[in-house]
């Protein structure tokens, strides 16, 4: 595990573009699955910013680690953010972005996208594998959307399950566990001091950290980078 601080989100969102740059430098294909919510806002601006003319966007291939089940045209779905902050700002093929489907049933969607994954992506140990999958971290320390109250889904057999948000109720599909950690790269980009608590214990292995779904990734041979700012590092020794 790599720990990166940096002095604040712009930083985070600049060092990590420079990174996703190199990544991806020289392949004719690459599969990313990407996180929601509002980190990312700022990571896909700077992105696109720096480096909207200098990647071959044909060569990458966007997917979600998670969605809302919400229309795609919806303030809460992670698809219309993404389209705001980086497709509109990028030259990327319309059939390279895989969105999952948040306006059909989350079960059937659940489905539909574990089949488009296994026949999309390279399989290891029969489990499909991205080349990148981006996380995000809320502060009860769930990631993508395997929440600490329904954290079993986290060791599903399916690639992709359907979870509740704990508060709201809403329903969004993610990719489980087995998926998340056997990518080749795994980056969690958390900012904000309302995530320092959790990190620390996190980071620290508490006596219970594994209650936090963030906890449990863990890549099988891949390598697992955290990107954070000051604020949410505070409280990293
Ligand atoms: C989502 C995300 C989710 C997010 C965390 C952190 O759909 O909301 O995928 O896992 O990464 O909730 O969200 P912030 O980065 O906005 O704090």
């Amino acid at each position: 595990m790599e720990i990166k601080i940096y002095k604040d989100k712009q930083e985070v969102a600049s060092q990590f573009s420079n990174y996703f740059f190199d990544l991806v430098k020289g392949k004719n294909e690459f599969h990313v699955a990407l996180s929601g919510g509002s980190t990312p806002k700022v990571i896909f601006d700077i992105l696109a910013r720096d480096f909207g003319d200098k990647i071959d966007w044909s060569s990458i291939h966007f997917y979600w680690g998670d969605e809302r089940c919400v229309p795609p045209t919806d303030e809460q779905s992670n698809y219309k953010m993404t389209v705001k902050h980086l497709f509109s700002n990028i030259d990327v093929p319309e059939e390279n972005i895989h969105r999952i489907l948040g306006e059909i049933d989350p079960v059937q969607e659940a489905n539909r996208y574990a089949e488009l994954l296994n026949t999309s992506l390279t399989k290891v140990a029969g489990v499909p594998q991205f080349d990148l999958v981006l996380l995000g971290m809320g502060d009860d320390g769930h990631t993508a959307s395997i929440f600490p109250h329904e954290i079993a889904l986290w060791d599903s057999k399916k690639s992709c399950v359907v979870a509740t948000h704990p508060e709201s109720g809403q329903k969004r599909v993610s990719l489980n566990g087995a998926v998340i950690n056997n990518a080749k790269e795994i980056v969690f980009l958390v900012t904000g001091a309302n995530k320092a608590e959790k990190l620390k214990e996190i980071h620290d292995k508490n006596e219970g950290y594994k209650k936090y779904p963030a906890a449990l990734v863990e890549p099988n041979n891949g390598h697992l980078i955290w990107f954070l700012d000051k604020a949410a590092a505070a409280e990293l020794a």
